[in-house]
């Protein structure tokens, strides 16, 4: 179990279109991934996913909050005292190609990470060989097709199959999987979804699906909780059917309302929703980070800012004065 608790994030800028400006990428977000189970963080281009995922596996500070791993608590470690719990989260990078070292083999490596493991718990070298294929076939792969082939050799959806079976070398507790097929050829990528599916249910790792695509975050994570990030901010979670099914943020509503309709086989949700402005990063609103943009907006948004909170004894969570329930996402037609 991971647990995160009011974690925030603020970079300096870049510089660019914000100038001097800092950036916040994340506004004390709590959320919590089961041993074993899904959990999807949607939100538009900049709301802070990557930055959570990069955070979980270690490989970017947090500014305050807790991060909770199992019973420790890593804000109280030392920075190398961390490393052993980082390791337990293995990050599914979006560029399979950027990935992999392209003059290595695919069997230099998988070998490289597990011999290092052998070496750790006493294992035999025999023992290397052996679980190298058994990674590959638990990914699909044919071991004696692909371990002496160089990734170019590969096609994209192997690839990715590839990183995973890497990623599954330190026996990880967590898969963060960044936008993991958004760069794969359609054709393959329900079978890369399909993978990190039957990995939950083979191995018990759970699933950190980040994504801008509602489509597969209902698939991967169908059990699980979806969380919706608004410029930093969790704004809506819960079970995934039923955020998609009864949002009751008007951000949530709106993004949902953008998922492209099949006319002719689906019938749009009634209430489909757009913002009044484009998003305007510059602008710090000192209510609801959503006001300048939401169709609802009140005096009160504009100068108080909602906190997540329970919807009534359901599971449920909204950041919003004023929710209320909306179909947005299309219905198939009968
Ligand atoms: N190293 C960094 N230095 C400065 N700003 C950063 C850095 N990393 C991220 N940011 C900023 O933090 C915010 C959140 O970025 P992040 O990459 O987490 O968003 P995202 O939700 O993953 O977006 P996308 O869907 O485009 O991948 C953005 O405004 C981004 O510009
Ligand atoms: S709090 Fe107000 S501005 Fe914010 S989402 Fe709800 S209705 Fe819209
Ligand atoms: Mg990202």
């Amino acid at each position: 179990m991971i647990e995160g608790r009011g974690i925030t994030k603020t970079f300096a800028s870049r510089g660019g279109v914000l100038g001097s400006q800092s950036v916040t990428a994340l506004r004390g977000v709590d959320f919590l991934i089961p041993r074993g189970g899904a959990v999807s963080f949607i939100g538009e281009s900049g709301c802070g996913k990557t930055t959570l995922g990069r955070i979980l596996a270690g490989l970017e500070t947090y500014d305050g909050g807790q991060l909770i791993v199992g019973d420790t608590d890593l804000s109280t470690l030392k920075p190398k005292a961390r490393e052993p719990h980082f390791r337990r989260v293995q990050l599914i990078h979006q560029d399979p190609y950027s990935a992999l070292n392209p003059t290595r083999t695919i069997e230099s490596t998988l070998r490289d990470p597990l011999r290092l493991r052998a070496a750790q718990t006493g294992k035999p070298a025999s023992w290397v060989a052996s679980q190298t294929e058994e990674l590959l076939s638990l990914v699909g792969l044919d071991p004696s097709y692909v371990l002496p082939r160089y990734p170019h050799q590969l096609s994209g959806g192997m690839r990715q199959r590839v990183v995973v079976a890497r990623a599954l070398t330190v026996e990880p507790e967590v898969l963060v999987a960044d936008e993991a097929v958004s760069m794969i050829d359609v054709s393959l990528r329900l079978g890369i979804l399909g993978l990190l599916r039957q990995l939950r249910e083979t191995l018990g790792v759970s699933i950190l699906f980040i994504t801008h695509d509602v489509a597969t975050a209902r698939y991967v994570g169908a059990d699980g909780e979806l969380y919706v990030i608004y410029r930093g901010q969790v704004v809506e979670r819960g079970p995934v059917e039923t955020v998609l099914a009864d949002p009751v943020h008007p951000y949530t509503q709106c993004l949902l309302s953008a998922i492209p309709v099949l006319h002719g086989l689906e019938r749009p949700g009634e209430d489909r929703l757009v913002p009044k402005e484009p998003l305007d990063e510059k602008m710090e609103p000192a209510g609801c980070l959503f006001a300048p943009r939401c169709p609802f907006a009140t005096e009160v948004c504009v100068s108080e800012r909602p906190v997540l909170g329970r919807l009534g004894g359901t599971p449920q969570h909204h950041a919003c004065f004023f929710p209320a329930s909306r179909h947005v996402v299309a219905t198939p037609l009968r």
